[in-house]
């Protein structure tokens, strides 16, 4: 906390002294966005909103747009290997989509089937009565204690769409959580999923057996994880969940027309400031990005700069030359996750399943107890539904996640015979504990990073409420608007449209 108060009076101090209040500031000439992916593509779209068209946005990409919203094509038809479902409640995405013109496409309710290492502890039955009736026998009322801490918070956090669409911004992911759910919410980056579900009564063997399957799959993580994104994950196992129709990445390119960005494909490498004086004599603070393109170097000056991309040590080597290194104090590591798409018939014996019946789970999670060399698997849908009837068992297309490649002996005791297999590698999102500290939003004067939002949680929504908040800040601070910042009353009257 020391660093990040430190760092903030810092920026503070210089505003205040280079910083004239002008309210008719002229608009900016030029914006940089670092990054392509949902959090770079949504806040170009959120700029060219707030700015308006005078001014020139470049978005710099280095591998491709989608970041890690991605498919890959497999028995030709193509799935996503990046993040894929979406919240009804998302409701930044449920715009994004209608604005393009893109269509949801509804997930079909999964079977699911919790996997101990030795057999399911427990699995879904056809009938919703019966599974409460399971549900109720095994862990009393613990499912609907769950089913209640989700959605209360679920229904508190709306409340950040009201602050947006009112103007407001945060400078801190803390000073965001305060306005929205004051210290309740707050406290839930400071304590793990499992201790706030322990505190509402939820037995250990629910946590064991349904709560940390469902973050063994979603994150890679059990339930040590803060409660935010704990309970972020849990949502991700509700029902009407959809994702776009054509696959998710299509939001990103479609943003980034939507908001006649130039393009550029190339990698930034450093970002220094500049001074530069005007004709009236006054200083004025630019940003200088370096950055190649293919081997040719390139340099242009912008007037506010959004990172927006994931800054931690080893990954994104992006130097910063006169700006308090932003993210050297962050020691955090972000967490490989291996996505392996095949097309084949699943081994039901792996799973301890020896009846000759159809296997009926589609979706295969495993407790901390499972020897850990794969963390679930679900059967996946074309990014394009195929007409007709759900294939035949054998001619599905399954979804295994592991932290680790699936070793060959493990792959075809899992799949004897499988028709094709697709392996995709991921830095998925920050390793979470409940002790982090959340980087700040903003670097510099006007040098915003996306990606500090993704150190509390780490979702498609998530990420668009960041670049909400970050083209509202970068807005408010170049126009010395500071009354609509860190303002956590929401005045009466502010209400949004559901
Ligand atoms: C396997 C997996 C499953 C997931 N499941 C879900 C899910 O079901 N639902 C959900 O909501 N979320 C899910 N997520 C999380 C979600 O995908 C991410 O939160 C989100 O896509 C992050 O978007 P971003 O724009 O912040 O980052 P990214 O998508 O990583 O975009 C950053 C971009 O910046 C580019 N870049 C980096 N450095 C530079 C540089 N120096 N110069 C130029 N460009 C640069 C990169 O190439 C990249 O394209 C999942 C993630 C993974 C990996
Ligand atoms: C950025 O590019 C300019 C022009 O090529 C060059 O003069 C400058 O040294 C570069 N800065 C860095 C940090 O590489
Ligand atoms: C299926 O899995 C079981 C249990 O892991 C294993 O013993 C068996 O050899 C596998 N079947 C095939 C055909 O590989």
């Amino acid at each position: 906390m020391l660093k990040v108060n430190l760092f903030f009076q810092t920026v503070w101090l210089s505003t205040a002294i280079t910083g004239t209040v002008r309210t008719d500031r002229a608009h900016p000439q030029s914006i940089a966005v670092i990054g392509a992916g949902i959090g770079g593509s949504s806040s170009a779209y959120f700029l060219r909103q707030h700015f308006g068209r005078g001014v020139r946005i470049d978005v710099f990409e280095s591998e491709t747009v989608g970041g890690r919203l991605a498919t890959a094509s497999i028995n030709g038809q193509d799935y996503e290997t990046g993040g894929s479902t979406i919240h009804p409640f998302n409701l930044h995405m449920k715009e994004f989509a209608q604005m393009l013109g893109l269509q949801e496409l509804k997930l079909p309710d999964d079977v699911q089937a919790v996997y101990d290492g030795e057999e399911f502890v427990f699995e879904d039955s056809d009938w919703f009565i019966i599974n409460i009736i399971k549900l109720v026998w095994r862990y009393g009322f613990d499912y609907l204690r769950m089913k209640m801490w989700v959605e209360s918070f679920l229904h508190r956090f709306m409340k950040v769409y009201q602050f947006q669409s009112g103007g407001y911004s945060f400078t801190t992911m803390e000073k965001l959580l305060y306005g929205v759910g004051g210290d309740e919410f707050v406290r839930m980056i400071k304590y793990s999923i499992d201790e706030a579900l322990q505190n509402v009564g939820i037995s250990q063997r629910f946590l064991n057996e349904i709560v940390t399957p469902i973050l063994r799959l979603s994150s890679g993580q059990s339930a040590n994880i803060n409660a935010l994104v704990g309970t972020l994950s849990l949502l991700q196992a509700d029902s009407d969940l959809w994702r776009v129709e054509g696959g998710n990445k299509l939001v990103c390119s479609g943003l980034l027309y939507s908001a006649k960005v130039n393009l550029i494909k190339g990698k930034v490498t450093s970002i220094h400031t500049k001074r530069r004086p005007q004709r009236n004599g006054e200083l004025v603070h630019l940003y200088e990005v370096n950055y190649t393109e293919g081997s040719d170097p390139g340099y242009s000056l912008y007037d506010i700069v959004i990172l927006a991309a994931p800054m931690y040590p080893g990954k994104s080597q992006v130097h910063f030359h006169d700006i308090p290194q932003p993210i050297s104090f962050y020691s955090g590591h972000y967490q490989q996750k291996v996505v392996t798409l095949v097309a084949g018939c699943l081994n039901a014996s792996y799973f301890g399943q020896h009846g000759s019946g159809p296997f009926r789970p589609t979706t295969i999670t495993t407790t901390a107890h499972s020897d850990g060399s794969i963390l679930g698997a679900s059967v996946s849908v074309p990014i394009k539904p195929v007409p007709g009837d759900q294939p035949p068992t054998c001619a599905r297309v399954w979804k295994v996640l592991s932290p680790e490649p699936l070793a060959e002996g493990e792959l075809s005791r899992l799949f004897p015979s499988p028709e094709a297999v697709h392996e995709s590698h991921w830095f998925a999102h920050p390793s979470y504990s409940s002790s982090d500290e959340i980087p700040p939003f903003v670097l510099h004067d006007h040098l915003y990073h996306l990606n500090a939002m993704e150190w509390a949680a780490s979702t498609m929504e998530m990420m668009a409420i960041s670049a909400k908040n970050a083209a509202l800040l970068a807005h408010h601070r170049w126009y010395q608007q500071l009354e609509k910042v860190d303002q956590d009353i929401l005045p009466q009257g502010q209400k949004v449209e559901l």
